[in-house]
């Protein structure tokens, strides 16, 4: 190690040194420069250090004033760093106050809205055109007594629809209970709660014992419709279905109706929807093919006829004064033409994916 530099001590010596402390630390700008104006002025080889290990050299006499002379700028050089570091802290306490400030008013983010499913929103505009007519929505559950389902309906006890390939019983077994498989126990519930005329239009889920494929659900939806009043005839069933059909599908679409049978309609038709893509050319001599009808020109929907008095004793309406129509129709088969879904589970496993698409549609 080379000797210690006495001449370190001298006093202008030490007041440059000091000077050129003060004039670093009122240059430093930010927080974390100071560490390095601290190495420089007050470091184990700053001037102030190596003239504190230069004191031994000196001769006796003067060690103690040089002494004083050293501590009295190294005194005046720390305070100034205790200061300045002081200063630096709070500007960078309130340049992080104001930057890290949360605005407690600010507007969030929008959250992801989700969509409506298609089933929910076919179901409304179909309810929505009945009520346009003056009709009225009704709901049943969906967990129904047997008497509802069928009794009611004139289904005879042995009547095939009641074995377990068709019906969901439930538990126990003399509960009585079953899954609805249509929307038509809603017909008598209705005639049982309302006072007459009663026109309503009944949107559900039913279910049946139907193996999942890409064709059956074991839950489908249904839009049932009822009408009893005085005179009601077959032409008034004929004219709401061709007044739904045009508000529904598309102005002028046609409805057919085939001759069927069910228990709790007489006559029965089965009701089919003109072809609202083809609107029925792809079955006339040299129409183009049509894949939503198959080149039929015409969709089955569902079923329907007049109310069989039947059903309108079962619920206490006189059929000697009172008549009626009523027509049920499968909604998923809907909505997968006017959207091309080909595979109905896409409709009930409740994947975002497949309803995203929908958007908000009202
Ligand atoms: N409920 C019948 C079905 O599920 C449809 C229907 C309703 C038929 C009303 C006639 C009258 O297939």
């Amino acid at each position: 190690m080379s000797a210690p530099d006495v001449s370190l001590l001298e006093p202008d010596r030490l007041e440059s040194a000091r000077d050129a402390a003060l004039a670093a630390l009122a240059a430093t700008g930010a927080l974390d420069e100071l560490p390095a104006v601290r190495t420089a002025h007050l470091g184990d080889r700053s001037p102030i250090a190596l003239a504190r290990r230069a004191i031994g050299g000196l001769p006796g006499p003067e060690k103690a004033e040089a002494g004083k002379r050293l501590n009295v700028v190294l005194q005046v050089v720390q305070a100034a760093y205790d200061e300045r570091r002081t200063e630096l802290e709070a500007d960078r306490d309130v340049r992080v106050l104001a930057e890290e400030t949360v605005d407690v008013t600010a507007l969030p983010g929008r959250l992801p809205v989700g969509a409506r499913h298609p089933l929910t929103t076919i179901q409304e505009r179909a309810v929505d055109v009945f009520v346009a007519m003056g009709w009225e929505l009704a709901e049943g559950p969906e967990v129904e007594h047997e008497w509802f389902n069928f009794d009611a309906l004139n289904f005879g006890k042995d009547h095939p629809a009641r074995e377990m390939q068709d019906t969901l019983f439930l538990g126990p077994e003399d509960s009585g209970l079953v899954m609805r498989t249509h929307t038509s126990p809603v017909q008598v519930r209705s005639l049982l709660t309302r006072d007459l005329p009663v026109y309503v239009v009944v949107p559900g889920r039913v279910y049946r014992a139907d193996a999942l494929d890409a064709t059956h659900s074991p839950v489908f939806a249904q839009l049932e419709g009822l009408a009893v009043d005085e005179g009601i005839t077959m032409a008034h069933l004929r004219g709401t279905l061709d007044a739904f059909a045009s508000a529904m599908f598309g102005e002028g679409l046609k409805t057919r109706l085939r001759p069927s049978y069910f228990p709790f309609t007489e006559p029965s038709a089965e009701l089919d929807l003109q072809c609202f893509a083809c609107r029925g050319a792809s079955a006339e001599p040299g129409g183009e093919p049509c894949r939503v009808c198959s080149s039929e020109g015409w969709i089955e929907v569902g079923g329907c006829g007049m109310v069989n008095p039947a059903v309108l004793r079962a619920a206490g309406v006189d059929p000697e004064r009172y008549s009626g129509f009523a027509f049920g129709m499968g909604l998923d088969r809907a909505v997968m033409f006017r959207h091309g879904v080909t595979d109905i589970r896409d409709l009930y496993e409740g994947d975002q994916r497949f309803t995203l698409p929908f958007g908000t549609e009202g």
